[in-house]
């Protein structure tokens, strides 16, 4: 496996609105992030993903960008952002961009001007159509209703234009050659700027099926999912080469695209050894339990399930794994079973997510444990998505009480509450009023009661990424192959990494049952999250959500 630099490290994602607020407005903000740099040094974070900080009006809280080339000035300015790059390498740390380019904000001057002339050049920047037997067709939008609306000013004139997000976010028209030249300009000139690369949003969707044909409906609203679109679309390929070599390959670039490829049929064309990018996350471990139809939603959480998913594609590909991030609710509320959170169920989850093979990202907050939190209204969710999971529920018959219950299990929101840095006011975050409602639970979970702790959740991070990254086993964990076993125990989250001579066995009991399990190798205690190992013979004793990493003879 070829050894790229980033192989050894840890990436950590921030979601900038929810960080760290410096002056009192309640809202994160860059200077905020520069302030908790040492903090996440001692972490052993390497590389920082930071979603996006670009102009914005936070329709879908930066995911729609209304210049690419400038920072919101709720998050400060491009001097407090070349700022940060600076202070990051000086940590010997690589800050990662959010490129958003599926898509803008309506209140792009793109958009704004196509709507002053929807034929002209900028017209011809997005998907604009006349109302046609074609269109609208019956494609739903990512957060609910049609994918088309008409263009602002041109009702009477029948003109549509197409959005995969909301109607705030405009697709790019990617066909057209001056599109890509606009965005590989941006792309270029964030690299020199020094920023180490991008996580790229929404990719998959830059190519549409241009036959806009209808779907099967798939929801009593009668449309269908445009994801339903997309697997049946060819030649995404093209623009992502060009991207590649127009862009990232000339930098160097680190870049993880957001693919959803559930089969993994796709994974050698996207990040083999000559794939479109370096890494993309690894969405199995918490999208099937979150993506299907509502009913499986609501489906109890199964570790077997779940385990048997992450094998069936840990081989294929060299991943960046994630168990949450800010479109995801708390792995520790939805990926351990309801009622075992705890110091060990929640290290468990971690020891997982750091010592599969691929690139481990942590999401803020995952490294002291902290959970969803329960809204007790529709008008308290912030993210525009709610809305249209809870309208999903209703309309597939589930009572108001059992509509809200799935969004504040499954909602956006709950990743993005403030970060819990103490005890005090606002959990530490701001002086001020935060944005979004802080998680109660701060008293008990926070970064600095933790601190002062050795046997904390963030101690046990700090520990877990040390030995991940450690002289001895750090290239076994980052080029060594991984091989499951004992399979054949429900319970038991176990896997071998082999590096050369070198060979460890993973063994993590997921569950608040004890085990007994027959080893078929022995080995040296190198890892653990209680401090006490029990044999018994050739057996070892797992009390619950135990993890023990053993060195074979
Ligand atoms: C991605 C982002 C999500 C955003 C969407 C549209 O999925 O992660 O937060 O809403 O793209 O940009
Ligand atoms: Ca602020």
């Amino acid at each position: 496996m070829k050894k790229d630099w980033w192989k050894k490290k840890v990436a950590y994602q921030i979601y900038p609105k929810s960080f760290q607020d410096s002056n009192g407005d309640g809202i994160g903000d860059i200077p905020g992030i520069i302030s908790r740099l040492d903090y996440l040094k001692g972490l052993g974070i390497d590389i920082i993903w930071i979603s996006p900080m670009y102009q914005s009006p936070m329709v879908d809280q930066g995911y729609d960008v209304s210049d690419y080339r400038a920072i919101d000035p709720c998050f400060g300015t491009m001097e407090d952002m070349i700022r940060l790059i600076a202070e990051a390498k000086k940590r010997d740390m690589h800050i990662l961009m959010d490129l958003v380019v599926n898509h803008c904000s309506d209140q792009h001057e793109w958009f704004q001007k196509a709507i002053e002339d929807p034929f002209g050049k900028y017209g011809r920047y997005f998907y604009i159509e006349k109302k046609s037997d074609l269109i609208p067709n019956n494609w739903r939008s990512e957060f609910g209703g049609s994918v088309w609306d008409l263009l602002p000013g041109h009702e009477a004139e029948d003109l549509y234009y197409l959005h995969t997000f909301a109607k705030e976010q405009p697709d790019l028209n990617w066909e057209n050659p001056e599109v890509r030249e606009e965005i590989y300009d941006i792309v270029n000139w964030w690299l020199d700027l020094g920023i180490a690369g991008f996580r790229i949003d929404a990719i998959i969707n830059i190519k549409k099926n241009l036959s806009w044909e209808n779907y099967p409906a798939d929801r009593p609203d009668g449309l269908a999912s445009a994801s339903k679109m997309l697997e049946q679309t060819e030649g995404i390929g093209e623009f992502l080469q060009e991207l590649k070599m127009r862009c990232f390959e000339p930098h160097q670039a680190l870049t993880i695209g957001e693919v959803f490829d559930p089969t993994g049929e796709r994974t050698e064309e996207f990040i083999g050894e000559n794939g479109y990018f370096s890494t993309m996350f690894f969405f199995d471990p918490i999208i099937p339990f979150l993506k299907e139809s509502l009913k499986t939603r609501i489906q109890t959480f199964d570790p077997k399930i779940w385990r048997d998913i992450i094998f069936q594609k840990q081989k294929k590909g060299f991943f960046a794994n994630v168990v949450e991030n800010h479109d995801q609710p708390r792995g520790a509320s939805v990926l351990i079973p309801e009622g075992d959170y705890s110091f060990y169920s929640v290290t468990a989850l971690g020891s997982i997510n750091l010592l599969l093979r691929g690139l481990p990202f942590l999401y803020q907050g995952q490294e002291i444990g902290m959970t969803n939190i329960t809204f007790d209204s529709m008008e308290e969710f912030d993210d525009t998505a709610a809305k249209d999971q809870y309208k999903e529920a209703v309309d597939l018959g589930y009572s108001h009480e059992e509509a809200l219950a799935s969004v504040n299990r499954y909602g956006r929101d709950n990743a993005r509450t403030p970060v819990q840095w103490s005890d005090h006011d606002q959990a530490g975050f701001t002086t001020g009023t935060p944005w979004q409602k802080v998680n109660p639970n701060y008293r008990e979970i926070n970064v600095e009661n933790q601190e002062k702790e050795y046997g904390s959740i963030l101690n046990f991070y700090r520990r877990l990424i040390a030995f991940r990254k450690s002289e001895e086993y750090g290239d076994l964990f980052a080029y060594g192959d991984l091989v499951p076993k004992y399979e054949s125990e429900d319970t038991i989250f176990a896997f071998t990494r082999s590096h050369q001579n070198q060979k460890v066995l993973f063994l993590c009991n997921y569950s608040h049952d004890p085990k007994k399990l027959e080893l078929e190798e022995q080995g040296n205690v190198i890892f653990v999250n209680y401090p006490q190992t029990t044999f018994e013979g050739k057996a070892i004793c797992l009390k619950p959500y135990e993890v023990v990493v053993l060195e074979l003879f």
